[in-house]
């Protein structure tokens, strides 16, 4: 494991990480974590932050593992989220009593965009005449006025186990297209309806970037985010959530690995497990890479940007949130059944 920051941060980029630029990182993380002492702040990340960002967070995770732990957050007065703007909306709906900050508007997501509250309720009135048991499943990527109008969320990691939980054999999975053909794909016995967004990261990528690493270095071990298309899916070995992706190749004797999905993934592999190899083919989200130091500080400084909900809202959307943990009885210690463990 490398000990000092430069040669964490040059194990990601040595042109961009040079040892003027780490410099002045590892003087502002130092007025960082005043300012967090200051504030009785926690700082959540996602693994899709750009590095640096790690070295001040309190818990890196996936979608899952950050809403346990906003819920689970006692002592602290303010939670930094480091992520994007539904993730932020989910911490503050599980820990309604935190005042919840989003370091950069501008890190929203453009797949939580593609489904709005109205045509969710407007698409369950017409589906209903058909199908009277349909429930929706909502994946956490989307608005907190769209999980109050759904049975259930669910996340990456759990997606198959929450939606085969459900009393129902009709749902309207909402708003990943990928994801729930993935889910169909393992619950034959159900009807899955699938909205029809998707993640411009994910969906970019093509099986022919993966296959030709299949083809050159033996033994690789591809793993893939459900949230891409279902060609690039079959190539993998475990179709995995970020985290889940990180503790497959911590625990796999492999030493070559491939993580299809957004780049961050590869930079925290990178600094995490040295004496393996990661190779790439993945894609930059610009939602997620929009938070930089400077807006954590300022955050701070000026605790911005709120996130408020409205109460009524706030309520309808934790019962869906509960719901899913419930399904799952997932814990911090337990994070969920995983749809896939690692399969050596
Ligand atoms: P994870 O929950 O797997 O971290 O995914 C979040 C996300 O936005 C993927 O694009
Ligand atoms: Fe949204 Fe895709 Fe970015 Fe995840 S990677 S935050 S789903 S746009």
């Amino acid at each position: 494991m490398p000990d000092t920051l430069l040669q964490k941060l040059r194990a990601v980029d040595p042109d961009y990480y040079d040892a003027a630029r780490v410099g002045m990182i590892e003087v502002q993380l130092e007025r960082i974590r005043r300012l967090k002492r200051g504030r009785n702040a926690v700082l959540l990340a996602h693994n899709y932050q750009r590095p640096e960002i790690f070295e001040v967070a309190d818990f890196t995770g996936d979608s899952l593992g950050l809403s346990l732990s906003a819920a689970d957050v006692k002592d602290a007065d303010v939670i930094v989220f480091c992520g994007v703007h539904f993730m932020a909306e989910t911490a503050k709906i599980v820990s309604p009593r935190k005042t919840v900050l989003l370091p950069n508007l501008a890190a929203g997501c453009s797949l939580a965009d593609t489904a709005t509250a109205t045509a969710v309720e407007d698409r369950v009135t017409q589906l209903k005449k058909t199908y009277p048991d349909l429930m929706v499943v909502s994946y956490v990527n989307t608005t907190a006025e769209v999980k109050a109008v759904s049975d259930v969320c669910c996340t990456s990691s759990n997606a198959v186990s929450v939606t085969r939980a459900v009393p129902a054999k009709h749902v309207l999975f909402v708003p990943d297209q990928n994801l729930a053909r993935h889910v169909a794909h393992h619950i034959p016995e159900k009807t899955i309806i699938a909205w029809d967004g998707y993640c411009y990261v994910h969906h970019q990528i093509t099986p022919d970037a993966v296959e030709s690493m299949r083809r050159e270095i033996p033994g690789i071990k591809i793993l893939v985010h459900p949230e891409c298309r279902d060609d690039v899916l079959k190539l993998a070995d475990a179709a995995l959530s970020t985290t889940g992706m990180i503790e497959y190749a911590r625990q796999s004797s492999a030493t070559d690995f491939l993580a299809v999905t957004e780049c961050g993934i590869s930079d925290m592999l990178q600094i995490g497990a040295p004496g393996k190899h990661f190779y790439r083919a993945c894609k930059i989200c610009r939602f997620m890479k929009a938070i930089s130091l400077d807006d954590v500080e300022a955050a701070l400084e000026k605790m911005q940007f709120r996130i408020e909900i409205a109460e009524s809202v706030r309520e309808r959307a934790g019962r869906a949130i509960q719901r899913m943990f419930e399904l799952t009885g997932a814990t911090r210690d337990n994070l969920a059944l995983p749809d896939s463990a690692p399969d050596e």
